[in-house]
């Protein structure tokens, strides 16, 4: 396996859709505070408190299709333990998901899989980890190559298996 101690590079461009549960609300706050001071345009699409109980799906679909709506853009959906929007996500084809709570794994959804949507459980880590989990997240270019073969045959597989576009 290649090295991982890549440094990161300078914010990649692109509008960030970000969206979360009750669970998630509390570090989305944290996110949104981050990304302000970034200067990374972005936009929230809810939900809008912590006291109320929503369903993860209905807010991650809404940037899901931000996402698939605008190439080049990216996402990020927060909930409990980022299981929930993780699995909703990746039934949607040209999403790639990735549920990351460590650097390491941050590092290589990047490098390796081009994640544009990235996962996180608030109920499973704290703000700074968090919040240092998405300036690496936005900061890491995608490796190419052999990788993007490998992009490249997973959409195919999921589009022959389910034409009409939702993965499996
Ligand atoms: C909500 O209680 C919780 O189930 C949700 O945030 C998430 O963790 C689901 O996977």
């Amino acid at each position: 396996m290649s090295s991982v101690s890549s440094q990161p590079g300078p914010l990649e461009p692109g509008i960030v859709a970000i969206g979360c549960d009750h669970a998630g609300f509390g570090l989305k706050k944290e996110i949104v505070k981050l990304l302000h001071e970034l200067k990374v345009e972005l936009a929230d699409l809810g939900c809008a408190n912590a006291d109320e109980s929503v369903h993860y799906p209905l807010f991650g679909k809404k940037v899901v299709d931000a996402v698939l709506a605008a190439p080049g853009s990216r996402g990020i959906l927060i909930c409990g333990t980022g299981l929930g929007m993780s699995i909703m996500a990746n039934r949607f084809a040209g999403i790639r998901a990735a549920l990351c709570h460590d650097l390491f794994a941050t590092i290589m959804c990047r490098r390796h899989n081009n994640a544009n949507l990235l996962v996180m459980g608030g109920r499973v880590i704290g703000p700074d980890l968090g919040k240092e989990i998405v300036r690496t997240w936005l900061s890491t270019p995608f490796d190419g190559g052999r990788h993007q073969e490998r992009l490249d045959l997973l959409e195919q597989l999921a589009r022959e298996k389910n034409p009409a576009g939702a993965a499996p």
